[in-house]
């Protein structure tokens, strides 16, 4: 609906675009697609039963309060490297050894790893690094296929291009900083195509996508957080038959596993958000 509110009043988008660089206190508008923008403002629209622009604009000039929503809309794409970095320990220590020993056991080679809602890329780039740290030289014993989605067409372009401002490693080991990326001449840093080209970014909605099968470990954190109680249900259902036994599940520090997908995973661990398919 709202695209076509774009294409029917473009006039007022323009005046909304001005708005929202004046009025915003966190968000550089400048720095998004009109594409992302208006998907943002969508979400605050539905919420506010407003369907015109005009309308919109007068709202966010006499209300600050919805000015912060809307900063907190465009903010939901925030990530960083090795996010919540004690589940990376327990990941680096736990999960992998036991995803490795199972197909040494079983003599199976592919790993299948999904990122559901990868943002620009840090966490499965993060996963990448751990692989790649902990299975040394034996990596290219495995066949890794890894598939980051999500539905943010910008977001899933910057995680293909790589690149990456400082602010983004505050939680990663300097080590693998100066390991993994390179220094750009304007003070940002990209991956190294040794990382960067293990991972298939794709856009995709949760809601429409086909869902992959025989998932080792799928990570999907801090991406579900704002659909209803239903719709998380649902989708932790799919989850749950896209893994393969054994395979393992990975949410956010602070989600909850709920509907009917709670009885059926086992809890790997329950501080780090970890569950296994058993
Ligand atoms: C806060 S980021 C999480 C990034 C990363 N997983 C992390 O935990 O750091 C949430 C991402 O979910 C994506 N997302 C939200 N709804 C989605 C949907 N229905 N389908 C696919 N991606 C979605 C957003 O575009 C956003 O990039």
């Amino acid at each position: 609906v709202i695209f076509l509110l774009l294409a029917k009043d473009p006039e007022n988008f323009e005046k909304l675009k001005e708005c929202l660089k004046k009025n915003l206190k966190v968000t550089d508008v400048a720095k998004y697609s009109d594409n992302f923008i208006t998907r943002r403002v969508e979400v605050r629209l539905r919420n506010t039963s407003i369907d015109k622009y005009s309308e919109y604009i007068r709202l966010l000039e006499k209300d600050s309060k919805e000015i912060g929503l809307l900063d907190e809309e465009f903010s939901i794409n925030v990530t960083n490297f090795f996010r919540d970095h004690s589940m990376w320990e327990f990941f680096y220590n736990t999960v992998l050894p036991e995803v490795v020993k199972r197909k040494k056991l079983s003599g199976q080679k592919r790993i299948n790893i999904w990122s559901a809602g990868c943002s620009t890329g840090e966490e499965p780039l993060s996963v990448c690094i751990m692989l790649k740290e902990f299975l040394g030289d034996s990596l290219g014993g495995f066949e890794i296929s890894y598939k980051a989605t999500d539905f943010d067409t910008d977001a899933v372009n910057r995680a293909r291009r790589g690149v990456y401002e400082d602010l983004q490693f505050r939680e990663m080991k300097q080590e693998y900083k100066e390991k993994y990326f390179s220094k750009n001449s304007d003070g940002t840093y990209e991956a190294s195509s040794e990382i960067k080209n293990m991972i298939s970014f794709v856009v995709a909605d949760l809601f429409s996508m086909s869902m992959p099968h025989d998932i080792d470990i799928l990570f999907c954190r801090n991406t579900v957080i704002y659909f209803n109680l239903e719709s998380k249900s649902m989708l932790y259902e799919k989850f749950y038959d896209c893994i393969s036994k054994g395979g393992f599940f990975i949410m956010g520090k602070t989600e909850l596993l709920q509907g009917p997908a709670r009885e059926k995973f086992k809890i790997y661990d329950s501080k780090e958000r970890v569950y296994q398919k058993e």
